[in-house]
């Protein structure tokens, strides 16, 4: 039987709140622009947070749907959409259950969610089901590293899953865009800085991938 989705992190979901304003003025910002570049059309965002992608979209996009399960987060992506240039939507409802039609989307958007969805496999299968064929999946996630800090990643995923809203430190998220079927047409590997020096640790993957 399939695991039972979560959607309540009320602490967690306050702290990420919070302290997200904070990673943006320490480079967060030009990833998500990066992130967006290029896109257009109608666009699905799953675990849409307090909406801080809202913003950046380009004006060729005309409309973003968001999937946010947490209330409190999905009430802060709300307001963000009041300021943004596209028309948004704001659903309650998660990743691997997405109350959408098949290919209804030019292109979908998961940035630092694949880590915490209950069902990877689940939330990818949906992802590809609701993108039209040739649509573009644009992703930013953290990895399990190799070598050493892969091992304290494995050490510390459940104590930091609990504080974490469900986060994964050790998933290999990019195997798994590629079992759900995705070609991956780009990606790089960029690192949170502090004060613009790359942080070693966490690999984080920027890429866009597309539904055959
Ligand atoms: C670290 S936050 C990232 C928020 C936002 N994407 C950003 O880039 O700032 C992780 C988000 O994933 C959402 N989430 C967790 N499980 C989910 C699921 N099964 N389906 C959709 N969203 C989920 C959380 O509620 C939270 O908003």
């Amino acid at each position: 039987m399939a695991a039972p989705l979560r959607s309540r992190h009320p602490i967690f979901a306050r702290c990420f709140a919070t302290l997200a304003p904070l990673a943006e003025t320490a480079g967060a910002k030009g990833v998500r622009q990066e992130l967006l570049a290029g896109l257009e059309g109608r666009v699905l965002e799953i675990g849409g947070g307090t909406g801080a992608n809202l913003r950046h979209y380009p004006p060729a996009v005309e409309e973003v749907t968001v999937v946010e399960p947490e209330g409190y987060l999905r009430r802060g992506c709300q307001r963000a959409a009041r300021g943004a240039r596209a028309r948004v939507e704001v659903l309650a409802a998660w990743a691997e259950r997405l109350p959408l039609p098949d290919s209804s989307f030019d292109a979908a958007v998961s940035s630092l969610v694949l880590c915490s969805v209950t069902d990877q496999g689940l939330a990818l299968a949906e992802l590809m089901r609701v993108l039209r064929p040739g649509g573009e999946l644009r992703f930013y996630e953290h990895v399990r590293s190799s070598g050493a800090v892969g091992q304290l990643q494995d050490t510390l995923d459940l104590p930091w899953g609990l504080i974490a809203g469900g986060c994964h430190l050790n998933r290999d998220t990019v195997a798994a865009i590629t079992a759900a079927g995705f070609v991956i047409a780009e990606m790089r590997n960029v690192p949170p800085r502090l004060v613009g020096i790359p942080l070693p640790g966490p690999r984080m993957m920027l890429g866009r991938a597309s539904r055959p």
